[in-house]
């Protein structure tokens, strides 16, 4: 993404309303970079437009032959605002505004629109419930290509409880390729297929921005980057937290017994004790 411009979304020199954020601005700003790195292309498709802040942000990603597709149910004057957004603040790129309420749309709507078409970039930031949420994961997840991302908005937001379920509940039922959280931004989680993730990790590690600000944290049977991070390690250590994960054997559910032997032996190694 163009430097200027992405600076002068940082220092918010905009009159754009919304929920959009500059340390998810600088991160999907950094995975947009290795996607160019890697000559990944695709399609950015946003679910929840509002009035336009992230879509016109998202349009500087757009490289060429990519649309971005926006889903929302533009209720007021969204759609308006959104189109006044894009001209003000957004690239000149394609792009398709769909009024739609997603939690109608079945498989056949949404092969309908994306028409063949991969997804590189999914933000999901509509509706904040479990089911809505564990819906447009379920739903869009498969049109997004394997080098893709997902990124959900309000994680952890203790008024939204739903959104982390969701996203647990949808990493446990995505199989047999699998999406995991790999990156901890400020108010978002970003998964990616679980082979990709140490990829991401390391190149984002690779910034300036994130070398010395992260940290390593072991949730489940996955290693989530946490970038912004209140108790960041060196480079050095957060690597290494890294490398202790995917050089360990993935210790598999056996019987319940040996289940809490395995967690009390991830407990050992992952403990925060041991990794700060
Ligand atoms: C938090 S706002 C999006 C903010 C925007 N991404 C930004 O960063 O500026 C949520 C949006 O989701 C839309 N929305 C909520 N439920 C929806 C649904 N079921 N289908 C489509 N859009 C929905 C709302 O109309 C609203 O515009």
């Amino acid at each position: 993404m163009n430097i200027d411009i992405l600076n002068g979304f940082l220092k918010n020199e905009n009159d754009l309303e919304g929920w959009f954020f500059p340390p998810d601005m600088l991160s999907l700003a950094i995975l947009n970079d290795i996607h160019s790195k890697s000559n990944i292309i695709g399609n950015i498709i946003e679910i929840g437009v509002y009035k336009g802040k992230s879509f016109s942000f998202l349009s500087h990603l757009i490289k060429e032959n990519e649309t971005l597709f926006g889903y929302d149910t533009f209720p007021e004057d969204y759609y308006e605002s959104t189109k006044l957004a894009l001209e003000k603040y957004g690239a000149s790129v394609k792009f398709e505004l769909i009024k739609a309420d997603t939690s109608e749309l079945n498989d056949d709507d949404i092969k309908a629109k994306i028409d063949g078409k991969v997804i590189r970039i999914l933000h999901i930031d509509a509706g904040h419930e479990y089911h809505e949420v564990l819906h447009s994961l379920l739903s869009f997840s498969p049109y997004v290509m394997d080098s893709g991302i997902i990124v959900m908005d309000d994680y952890q937001d203790p008024e939204f409880p739903g959104i982390e379920a969701a996203v647990l509940d949808f990493c446990e039922i995505d199989r047999p390729r699998r999406f995991i959280p790999f990156f901890s931004g400020a108010n978002k989680i970003y998964l990616c297929s679980n082979y990709m993730a140490n990829i991401y990790q390391d190149s984002i590690l690779s910034s300036e921005r994130f070398r010395n600000s992260s940290r390593c944290t072991i949730v489940r049977d996955f290693a989530i980057l946490k970038g912004f991070s209140k108790l960041p390690t060196s480079y050095e250590k957060t690597k290494k937290n890294l490398s202790k994960f995917y050089e360990s054997s993935d210790v598999r559910l056996v019987t319940s017994n040996q289940y809490v032997e395995n967690i009390r032996i991830k407990a050992k190694i992952y403990g925060q004790l041991n990794n700060m």
